[in-house]
């Protein structure tokens, strides 16, 4: 079956479809997350994504199962993409069974390390302390990442929230190299010089906050308020979500707008008959960039890998 909206080709030679549903949220009421899939797969989604970490996996599992029972969509034609918790270094064969059972799927279609860093214990929002924090092995990790794909268990893996730096070392000893970074990216964190490495190195960027998260405890509303999105959506009789997702489309990542409004759902998905004018590109290449989740509680000066945010984005930030 076609992807509507299109896809891009991974280093697999596997298709990622370019817009992906988010499913990171406070609200992890499972009718919520049910109806917000079925109404996404509804109008042309594709591609969802979810995380050990934000509790949506069950409830998409479910959605996705109904979906392929009744015929709306056959598992072929979707793209699931989970992440390895911080918690699940030492074992990613385990943690992604565990998904597997939750998403009620035989596999992904990829798996990513969610961040790199290796902690004791982890509760979503709030503050780490000192003892939760592991030394970090990642060529381990990534050895086990490589068995899960071996195994059949996912299609592809990659990372999230690695620097050019960390893809490099990484490289040095992966024997399957990562098809995927997601990463924060939206028109106030342009996350140009990553772009250009992944190309590179023929790996695929995804954009993980490219509305920059209005409305949550972990995001901002000021790159949704930023004046320039009206007066471009005004111009093209978009709005300023659209315009916000088609930037990312034609900066040649995928998106992953996330949304549990059927409206709004809808309105992220219409973003295919149209573009931006150099005009448009110009103003958004001049905006001040300022990355909104730093990852300030991943750092300290004792038990972490990361002494300072320097450190942790290897002074890409
Ligand atoms: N790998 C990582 O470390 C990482 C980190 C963060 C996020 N992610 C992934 O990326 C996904 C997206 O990022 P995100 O959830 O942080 O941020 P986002 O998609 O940029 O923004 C989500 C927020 O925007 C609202 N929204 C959605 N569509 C809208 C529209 N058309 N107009 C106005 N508001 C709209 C949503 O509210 P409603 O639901 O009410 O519409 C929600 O409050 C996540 O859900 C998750 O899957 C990955």
């Amino acid at each position: 079956m076609a992807i509507v909206g299109g896809s891009a080709e991974l280093n697999t030679g596997a298709q990622i479809p370019i817009i992906g549903l988010g499913t990171a949220s406070m609200n992890t009421n499972e009718e919520d997350i049910k109806a917000a899939v079925i109404a996404a797969l509804q109008v042309g989604y594709r591609h969802f994504d979810t995380a050990r970490v934000y509790g949506s996996e069950h409830a998409l599992g479910k959605a996705l199962n109904s979906a392929f029972q009744s015929g709306l969509v056959s598992r072929e034609d979707v793209f699931v993409t989970t992440k390895l918790r911080n918690t699940e270094h030492d074992d990613p064969v385990a943690a992604i069974k565990d998904s597997l059972i939750n998403l009620q799927l035989e596999y992904v279609d990829l798996f990513l390390i969610h961040w790199p860093i290796k902690l004791r214990t982890e509760i979503p929002l709030t503050p780490l302390k000192e003892e939760d924090f592991l030394p970090l092995d990642i060529k381990s990790t990534w050895q086990g990442m490589e068995q899960c794909m071996e195994m059949g268990l996912t299609k592809a893996i990659g990372v999230s929230n690695f620097s050019c730096k960390k893809i490099e070392d990484l490289l040095k000893h992966a024997k399957i190299p990562p098809a995927v970074d997601q990463v924060e990216m939206h028109p106030h964190w342009h996350q140009k010089k990553l772009r250009d490495y992944c190309s590179k190195h023929n790996i695929h960027v995804s954009a993980w906050s490219p509305l920059g998260a209005p409305n949550t405890p972990w995001g901002s509303n000021a790159v949704m308020d930023n004046p320039l999105f009206q007066e471009i959506a005004q111009k093209h009789e978009k709005t300023r979500a659209q315009v916000m997702l088609r930037w990312g489309l034609e900066q040649g990542v995928s998106v992953l707008p996330k949304s549990y409004n059927a409206g709004r759902i809808a309105e992220n998905f219409q973003v295919f008959d149209w573009s931006l004018t150099s005009d448009d590109h110009d103003k958004i290449s001049k905006l001040e960039q300022k990355k909104i989740q730093q990852g300030e509680l991943f750092v300290n000066s004792t038990t972490s890998p990361y002494k300072t945010l320097e450190e942790l984005w290897d002074g890409e930030i």
